[in-house]
């Protein structure tokens, strides 16, 4: 079975681990990107979706979309964990394409409405992008395969003790994705935080894949530079791989069903809870993962590229 795929990113360290993997994946059609603010802001994230790309030898089309959130005033990016240009310590690398003309949000709608019950999203960056889109079209949610979210977490946080990065850098957003009626799999800290990479995995695919490991090995040292600082261990996590994978290999995952909503305001902002509300619908949520397997899985794909 092929997956249609849109990937709505901010690249992003592990953004780029994600989109090579699926990229690489022999069941996976990336059939569109869309940049957003958070690691960095939404023109670099468009720019370095492209980069990612054509590294890939891949043609997609890419649409930029929000630089802001859809309510609050921005966090800031975080280019103290992803670096200036969002590639570690790399600095701005060239395209040969461009963006669509379209805006990201319109350009989920169309294709959506062109191909009905096929596209499954992926954002693996704030939702902002994803609530427009429904704002925009609300029909699109009874129209989309599924959506697979890297983001949140019941019972963890990143930025702060109670929110992860892509939900607190738009939590109005992620609100009403997570209102919307349709399929999602929030694949947040809960799992993301035990799938852990190290540096011997990284130069293992430098040597292997020159191209695509070798640009992953250079710009996720300062990734690890980052995790040393903050968490003592040189090493990281894979957040946006983890959403990827789970589209794909789900039999790694313990999968639980909860209505969700997010707390926009006060000192538990961007925090991703069980909601009570019975209006709400439930969703999938990933609360176990057989962390090795997740790992092995990508590492194993990186190396069937170049
Ligand atoms: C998420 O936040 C971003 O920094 C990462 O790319 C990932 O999408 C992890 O909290
Ligand atoms: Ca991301």
């Amino acid at each position: 079975m092929t997956h249609k795929i849109i990937i709505d990113t901010d690249p992003g360290i592990d953004d780029a681990m994600a989109i090579f993997y699926a990229a690489l994946h022999p069941e996976i059609d990336i059939v569109g990107m869309t940049g957003v603010f958070g690691n960095v802001t939404a023109d670099i994230a468009t720019r370095n979706a492209i980069v990612l790309a054509e590294r890939c030898k891949q043609t997609i089309p890419v649409a930029k979309g929000a630089n802001t959130p859809l309510v609050m005033a921005p966090n800031g990016v975080s280019d103290y964990v992803h670096g200036v240009e969002g590639f570690g310590t790399m600095a701005a690398q060239p395209i040969t394409g461009k963006p669509l003309d379209e805006p990201a949000h319109e350009f989920i709608c169309r294709m959506i409405n062109e191909n009905p019950g096929e596209i499954t999203l992926c954002p693996i960056g704030p939702l902002t992008n994803i609530a427009r889109a429904l704002q925009h079209d609300p029909s699109i949610a009874a129209k989309t395969k599924a959506v697979f979210i890297m983001g949140g977490g019941l019972d963890l946080g990143n930025v702060t003790d109670f929110a992860e990065a892509n939900i607190w850098n738009d939590p109005h957003a992620a609100d009403i994705v997570f209102a919307a009626n349709w399929p999602i799999t929030m694949v947040g800290l809960d799992v993301t935080t035990q799938v852990q990479c190290t540096p011997a995995d990284f130069e293992r695919l430098a040597k292997s894949t020159p191209v695509l490991g070798g640009f992953l090995n250079e710009a996720v040292q300062f990734y690890f530079d980052f995790y040393a600082s903050h968490y003592g261990e040189r090493g990281c996590h894979m957040h946006d791989p983890s959403a990827i994978i789970a589209i794909t290999d789900p039999q790694y995952f313990t999968i639980e069903t909860h209505a969700l909503e997010v707390i926009v305001d006060g000192a538990r902002i961007g925090q991703t809870t069980r909601s009570a509300d019975p209006s709400r619908p439930k969703h999938k949520v990933p609360m176990g993962v057989d962390a090795e397997g997740v790992k092995q899985r990508f590492l194993s794909m990186i190396e069937t590229g170049f």
